[in-house]
């Protein structure tokens, strides 16, 4: 059991706030540029205890990357292992989490893993509705169990501003498409996609949200099952591999446990049977990872020794 402090989470917190500088707020997707890089917030929500936070806990972000272990877990438990598996595979990249190399590389265009964009829009894909707004409603009804919030929605700006300039991500569609990965309208796959990644909330929440997974799926307040402990299982394995992209090995050194990043600046960490901790701050280094938010994990690990390695 690892015990963190709000004094801890301050300390930190106030320690690597200067890092922003060295980061970039992310700007391919319009909405996005506005970010002010010297916002930062840290929430831990422990299986024991209470919710501790420090710095903007109330401020809102979108969620985007960390919203591929989510749909991953809704199409797990709506269609397996083996159904999900056949479309998306286990392995991480060297990439960048949008490239369009490795689609080539694995014949028909399986995607690497559900944590690059690529495998993550065939997960999408697979995702049970009869149009995008019931897809939609799948992915929102796990967020808000897991936040327990049932006023968890998507921003609708950053989902339409990504909408209207995905034309990687669009390719990365059509190139699956042609070879059968995926099925059915590409712009309703991207409206689904652009809207989960654009789902809002702030650091308590996201830290809930990995308070679940390190209570092997069970809610962290009345121990219910919310998501599969096997399927929970998985979702950890691949943060651990995959959550950090092509800087997933750094981290595991560095850091030492599952996690996932977004581009809006936000990371959710993951302390099996101890909580969930969650570290927001725009500025991102080269990779698409938050530098403060790095800075912060990896300066706690140390200190409290928490690797799982
Ligand atoms: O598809 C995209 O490019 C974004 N909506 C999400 C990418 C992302 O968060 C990568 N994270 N580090």
């Amino acid at each position: 059991m690892i015990t963190i402090t709000q004094d801890d989470l301050s300390k930190w917190l106030e320690h690597v706030r200067i890092y922003a500088n060295n980061g970039k707020v992310a700007d391919y997707i319009p909405a996005l540029a506005n970010q002010q890089p010297e916002t930062n917030a840290v929430a831990y929500y422990p299986l024991e205890g209470d919710l501790i936070c420090s710095g903007q806990s109330e401020y809102c972000f979108t969620i985007q990357s960390i919203s591929k272990v989510i749909t991953l877990a809704v199409a797990l438990i709506q269609h397996g292992e083996r159904a999900v598996f056949s479309r998306v595979d286990k392995e991480p990249t060297s990439d960048p989490f949008y490239s369009v190399a490795k689609l080539e590389v694995e014949k028909p265009a399986k995607p690497f893993n559900p944590m690059i964009n690529a495998g993550a829009l065939a997960v999408t894909n697979m995702i049970r509705g009869r149009n995008s707004e019931e897809m939609v409603n799948e992915i929102l009804r796990l967020v808000r169990l897991l936040t327990n919030d049932e006023t968890v929605t998507y921003d609708p700006e950053v989902a339409q501003s990504e909408y209207e300039t995905s034309f990687l991500n669009r390719a990365l569609c059509y190139f699956m498409k042609q070879h059968g990965v995926i099925t059915g309208s590409v712009e309703e796959l991207l409206d689904v996609y652009t809207k989960q990644c654009a789902i809002s909330m702030n650091v308590q929440q996201l830290a809930r949200m990995g308070a679940v997974f390190a209570n092997d799926g069970r809610d962290p307040d009345t121990n219910e099952v919310l998501i599969p402990d096997q399927v929970a299982r998985i979702c950890k394995t691949f943060m651990v591999t995959c959550g950090m992209y092509n800087e997933s090995g750094t981290f595991a050194i560095n850091v030492g446990i599952p996690a996932k990043s977004g581009v809006s600046g936000a990371v959710m960490g993951i302390l099996r049977r101890s909580g969930g901790i969650a570290v927001f701050g725009p500025a991102l280094n080269a990779k698409g990872n938050s530098v403060v938010g790095l800075r912060f994990l990896e300066n706690l690990a140390e200190e409290k020794s928490w690797s799982i390695f």
